[in-house]
Formats: C-alpha cells, sequence, structure tokens
C-alpha cells in the first residue's frame, strides 16, 4: 500500500479515468506489440495461424478458413486433433508431468492437487471406463456436476474419445436437466451426490434422478461420490460408481482419438428470447485455438502461474478459461467448491494468498458483492502475488473497476473487462493488458483480428460518440458453429438481423450478439447490455420467456410477465408480474407457489426478486405488453411515455403494489 492518506488516494481514484498499466506488468507480458492488431488486420485470417501454431496437431491443416458457405464458416480445416491431448499429453511429454495442472479446494477446506501426470491417469481410466459402457465417437454425454475435479476430467475423458459433453450447470433444476438430455439425445449422464453449501451436505442426486424421469430414453449414469458417509446413496440397475469404475480401468491407455478441427468439442445450452434453450455447438480445432489465445494475450497465462478464474465450469466462462484454454497452455488451474463467503468473507483472499495466484478472474456482481462487505476482508489477507484481474459477464460501473482495482490489485495489476458470450467461445472486446490503456467501465477496443463494430439501427457503423448495436463484421475461430440441430434458428437468433442471408458473399453476413454499445470518442466499446428478452442475473443469462412460462404453468395463474430491475449486487433481477385467474386470491401462498414454479423449471438463480400480483399488466393498443413500463417500476425509475397504453390506469396500481413490499 502506498503513504498517500486515504481520502486523497479516494478522491484521486474517483476523479482518475484512465489507467496505464504498470511497466513491472508490461516488461513481463505475453503480448507487448502494439502493432498487433494493424498485423492482425492486414493478414486477415492467415492472422490466426498463430493461435493453431499454440496447439499440436496429429494433421496439419490446409485452410485457415473457409467462407465458402456463410455463415456456417468453417476453421483450420483439413486439420486434425485431439482436445484432451492437448490439455495433457503433450505437456506430460514435454517435461511436465509434476506440475499441478488443477488444485482445487473443497468447501470445508480440503485440498486436491492433480499433476499432470495424474490428471492424464484418471482421465485415460475414465475414458476407458466410458468407452466399456458404450460410449462411442460423437454420442453426447451429459455432465451435471458441481465444481468438483470429476467435471474437468469427465470433459477431458470424453474429449479424448471424441464425445462431445454437455455440461449442466448444476444448480439447474431437474426439469432443466431434463429439458437438455432430451434435446441434445444424451443417453449418459455423469453426475454425483451432493456437494457442499455454506456448509450444508446438498443432495444432487436426488435432482439427477428427478430430472431422469422426465427424459424420453434410457440412460445409462455415473455418479461421483463426493460426500461419503455425509450422505448415503443408492445406485439403481443403469447406474455405476465413478471410483469404482476408475478404479478397475486404473493404468488403462486410452489412444487420444484424432478429431476434425471442425468435429464437434461440445454443447453448452443457452438462454435466448423464446422458451426454448438454445443448444451452441463448438468445435475442437477452432474453439481450442481460440480459448488458448486469448488465455495467453489477455489473461497473460504462463506455465508457471497459478491462475484462478473464479465462475463455475457449468457456464462458458468455466468450459473456456477454467479447462480448456488455460490447460491448453500448460498452467495450474484453479478450482474453489463453495461460496465466496463461507466460512469467511475473505475465502477467495485466502485462497489467493494460500496459494500465490497470479492471475484472477471473476465477475462485477461479484465485486459488487465484496464491495459492499467492505475492504476490511481482503486487507486481511496476502494477496501480493497476484499480477492481473479480470472481469466478465456485465457491464461493470467505474466505481466497482476502481474498487477491485485498489483493493484488490492494489493499484499494482492491469484489470482486462472482457466483452464476449458463450456463442463467441472466447473473449471479443477488452484491452490487452501488456499494451493498452485501461478505461474503467468500458471494455476496451476489439481483440486482435476481431471486427466488432457498433452500428445503427440500420446497420451502419456509427460515429464515435454514438451508441448502437454491437455486431461483429467478421467471423472468428472461436465461433459458434451452429445451434444444435437447428441451422435455421441459428441464421434468425444471429445472423437475420444485419445480413443479406440469401447471399453467399461472406461480406455481406454479419453476427448480431443483441447486445446495445456505446463507441467511445477514442474507439473504446462501452458495452451497454441486452437489447434482447434475456435478463443478466449475477452474470447469468436467463431468458424472462423461460420464467414466464414457468409461472404460467402454475395452477391458478393466468397471464405472466417477468422483466429485469436493477438490482446494486445482482446487476439485474427477475420481476414477475402475475395475473392470477378469476377467483384466485393473491396469497402468500401462492406466491410461494410462483417462486416454487420457477426454481422447479429453472433453478433458485432464476427465483424473483419480487412476485407482484396485478390484474392487467400496461399494453399498448395493439396489445403489446409494455415491458419498458414494467422495468422501469421495478427499477423504482422515472416512467417513460405512458401515453400510448391502453390501459394507463393499470400503472398506478401496480406501482403502488410494487411499492408496498
Ligand atoms: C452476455 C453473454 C461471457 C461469459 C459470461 C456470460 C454480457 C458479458 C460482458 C462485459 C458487458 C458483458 C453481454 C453478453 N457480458 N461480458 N465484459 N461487459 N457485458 O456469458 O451467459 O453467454 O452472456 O453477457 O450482455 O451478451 P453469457
Amino acid at each position: 500500500m502506498s503513504d498517500e492518506p486515504e481520502v486523497e488516494l479516494e478522491a484521486r481514484l474517483a476523479e482518475q479515468e484512465s489507467f496505464d498499466p504498470p511497466s513491472s506488468f508490461t516488461d513481463q507480458a505475453n503480448v507487448t506489440d502494439a502493432d498487433v492488431r494493424e498485423s492482425f488486420a492486414e493478414e486477415w485470417p492467415e492472422c490466426w495461424e498463430a493461435a493453431a501454431d499454440l496447439l499440436t496437431w496429429d494433421e496439419p491443416y490446409a485452410t485457415v478458413l473457409d467462407d465458402s458457405n456463410p455463415p456456417f464458416y468453417e476453421w483450420f480445416t483439413g486439420g486434425s486433433l485431439n482436445a484432451s491431448a492437448n490439455c495433457l499429453d503433450r505437456h506430460v511429454e514435454n517435461g511436465s508431468k509434476n506440475r499441478a495442472a488443477i488444485k482445487w479446494e473443497g468447501e470445508p477446506g480440503e485440498t486436491r492437487t492433480y499433476t499432470y501426470g495424474d490428471l492424464l491417469n484418471e482421465v485415460e481410466a475414465f475414458a476407458a471406463a466410458l468407452r466399456d459402457l458404450g460410449v462411442e465417437e460423437d454420442d453426447v454425454v451429459t455432465l451435471y456436476l458441481p465444481m468438483i475435479p470429476e467435471l474437468p476430467i469427465a470433459m477431458l475423458a470424453c474429449a479424448r474419445i471424441g464425445a462431445p459433453h454437455s455440461v449442466v450447470f448444476a444448480g439447474f433444476s431437474a426439469d432443466a436437466l431434463a429439458t437438455r438430455m432430451n434435446a441434445a439425445e444424451s443417453e449418459y449422464l455423469v453426475t454425483c451426490d451432493g456437494y457442499y453449501r455454506r456448509g450444508d451436505a446438498l443432495n444432487h442426486k436426488e435432482k439427477a434422478d428427478k430430472g431422469l424421469r422426465g427424459v424420453d430414453h434410457d440412460v445409462e449414469t455415473v455418479v461421483v461420490d463426493r460426500l461419503g458417509d455425509e450422505l448415503k446413496h443408492f445406485l439403481g440397475a443403469s447406474a455405476h460408481d465413478y471410483g469404482d469404475l476408475v478404479d478397475e480401468h486404473a493404468g488403462a491407455s486410452v489412444e487420444p482419438v484424432s478429431r476434425d478441427a471442425e468435429d464437434m468439442l461440445f454443447l453448452m445450452y443457452t438462454s435466448g428470447t423464446t422458451g426454448e434453450p438454445k443448444g451452441v455447438k463448438h468445435t475442437t480445432g477452432g474453439y481450442l485455438a481460440y480459448t488458448a489465445w486469448t488465455s495467453r494475450a489477455v489473461l497473460d497465462v504462463k506455465p508457471e502461474d497459478t491462475y484462478w478464474c473464479a465462475a463455475d465450469i457449468g457456464w462458458i466462462t468455466g468450459h473456456s478459461y477454467i479447462v480448456y484454454g488455460p490447460l491448453a497452455l500448460g498452467t495450474t488451474t484453479m478450482m474453489y467448491e463453495g461460496t465466496p463467503d463461507y466460512p469467511e468473507r475473505d475465502r477467495l483472499w485466502e485462497l489467493v494468498e494460500t496459494n500465490d495466484v497470479d492471475v484472477f478472474y471473476t465477475a462485477p456482481t461479484a465485486i459488487r458483492a465484496f464491495m459492499k462487505w467492505g475492504s476490511e476482508y481482503p486487507e486481511r489477507r496476502d494477496l501480493s502475488s497476484l499480477r492481473l484481474l479480470g472481469t466478465v459477464g456485465e457491464p461493470i460501473n467505474p466505481r466497482a473497476w476502481k474498487w477491485y482495482y485498489k483493493h484488490i490489485g492494489d493499484e499494482g495489476c492491469p484489470i482486462v473487462d472482457t466483452w464476449w458470450q458463450t456463442e463467441t467461445g472466447g473473449m471479443m472486446v477488452t484491452t490487452l493488458p501488456g499494451i493498452d490503456t485501461m478505461k474503467p467501465g468500458s471494455a476496451g477496443p476489439p481483440l486482435p483480428g476481431i471486427d466488432a463494430t457498433v452500428v445503427d439501427t440500420d446497420g451502419e457503423p456509427v460515429e464515435p460518440g454514438n451508441a448502437g448495436y454491437l455486431t461483429v463484421q467478421q467471423p472468428w475461430p472461436g465461433m459458434l458453429r451452429t445451434l444444435y440441430n437447428n441451422d435455421e434458428r441459428f441464421i434468425d437468433e444471429y445472423w437475420r438481423e444485419y445480413s443479406d442471408t440469401d447471399s453467399d458473399d461472406p461480406e455481406d453476413w454479419v453476427y448480431f450478439p443483441e447486445d446495445g454499445a456505446k463507441l467511445d470518442d477514442d474507439g473504446y466499446i462501452t458495452v451497454l447490455g441486452r437489447v434482447d428478452d434475456v435478463i443478466n442475473v449475477s452474470g447469468h443469462r436467463l431468458g424472462t420467456m423461460e420464467i414466464e412460462s414457468a409461472i404460467v404453468g402454475v395452477s391458478g395463474v393466468a397471464e405472466a410477465a417477468v422483466v429485469g430491475g436493477t438490482h446494486d449486487v445482482k446487476g439485474e433481477a427477475v420481476y414477475a408480474y402475475v395475473i392470477l385467474e378469476d377467483g384466485q386470491e393473491a396469497s402468500d401462498a401462492m406466491y410461494d407457489r410462483v417462486v416454487e414454479g420457477v426454481e422447479g423449471a429453472i433453478g433458485p438463480i432464476a427465483r424473483p426478486e419480487e412476485v407482484i400480483f396485478t390484474p392487467e399488466l400496461p399494453k399498448t393498443r395493439s396489445g403489446k405488453i409494455m415491458r419498458r413500463l414494467l422495468e422501469d417500476v421495478a427499477s423504482g425509475d422515472e416512467l417513460g411515455d405512458t401515453s400510448t397504453l391502453r390501459n394507463p390506469a393499470v400503472v398506478e396500481e401496480i406501482q403502488s403494489r410494487v411499492s408496498e413490499e
């Protein structure tokens, strides 16, 4: 800490609008060439060979980009490789066998370290077991696991035998699991008995079993025994114990299957505007090259580092930046099972201190919570091992950015504010920490080789200083290839808005991520948030339609409208406006049933902050629900124009009900 008095320092930070990375960082950064954006642009798409070169290929690729059939782009065509061999075998062979690959800490405090050698052994044993159970190349294996090492092990075992995985976030409900398994026609499930949350042993298997009852086909199940005697469980006829399987196949050697660069590596279901989740398909070569390249260039990951992305592997952030990117680079990646405030609010900082974490990557919602808890918690710990900080998931306001910079980074660590999404596979807009000036609140310029452009409603680039819609005008290696079994929806959701969909010229195809953004005067991009009916609760993407259909499924409910209202920690929170059927009473019991309906269909993350029973919803004369107005009411903001409403009186009624709560 510097000697500057606290008050003066706060005042100086509050006013400072830009920050340069310190030379202690830039002197050692992986990427320091200030012309890297120009050189990528000049050599596009061949520039992406730099990413492919980070991998070991079984067969070299013939073409960097095949753009002959937009928007179905193919990268590194003709090449073949295996993701698990790239994340494990080559490091074991190159002398890093004894380096820690995964350092895991359970919530109760027990630790496990897997060296690259250990990890390869267990991945091979489990890969052999999966094969024995009948898993063949291209069979989708569903992984419904919390933050335990068996999750990345199962992912890599699937990758080894060419079976795409579909990880379902452990916090999702039984119904959500069933929907995803049915959509992917997945006949294999790896799950566990339970896990720890705030000191309690949670029963996870009960949820998995309930989910399985909703699956239309037979499923072979593997159950990891996480809790031992803490929670006894029984295995049915088609269920196998993970530990037994791994023991049985201990020492097995399983040749990594050589996969075509464009073969599917995994599916990840994410929320969209309609009720049905979208199966985002990522492939082997482009995705792995892209996550390795961005981990190296943006997160500055080095093999000697202890690197920690404090996300859940059940989301894309964990896939790309806990598992694939860092392991492809041969570094040590950390995993923590529990919550940041258990047993105390300094838990994450304790982990940084005891593991000498070099690079730390988290979400604004977590930073806002740390800020609320106060600086005394990080101050209890020695955080001087940190070199770089990152944030992802939602816009970060300058105040939270500065708090993070000061209280976690001690003003000595650059911060990368990385904009990307499930569909992009990896980071797209962010500063490069070894080169760029940082501006709190603004993600930064597009990454080298990425043509992210803010456009107006006609698709024309906006002038600096103006807001519009974020688009990506050229393909990139980490992009989704399609929505599983639904090419048409893929085009409708991401391309139709700004492309000439009859054209086969790639220049006419523009990717639309459904975010609003402002182009700053200096060319930096400030991301404003979703412009579709998707809300972002604690960095998790939720579709309002999904929540609405869960509520309408509750007996006694006639109609529902769900919107996001601002929330000081979660960013956005779920507000549900509910109309009951005639004769139904807006009772506490009904309130609870609505909440249970949402938790049952999606999971506790979608739990409404407030359920507002109302006799009517504000509608336009053409009968459209005025969502913007409902958002304003939820956020306690001044209301926009209500003159176009068919039923303006209802607004006051709703407002009075919200403030009653
Ligand atoms: C949406 C994607 C990327 C992994 C986590 C979320 C929002 C993401 C930022 C950022 C402003 C951001 C966008 C995006 N978002 N990062 N740095 N600044 N907004 O993945 O669930 O696919 O959600 O998160 O709205 O579209 P996801």
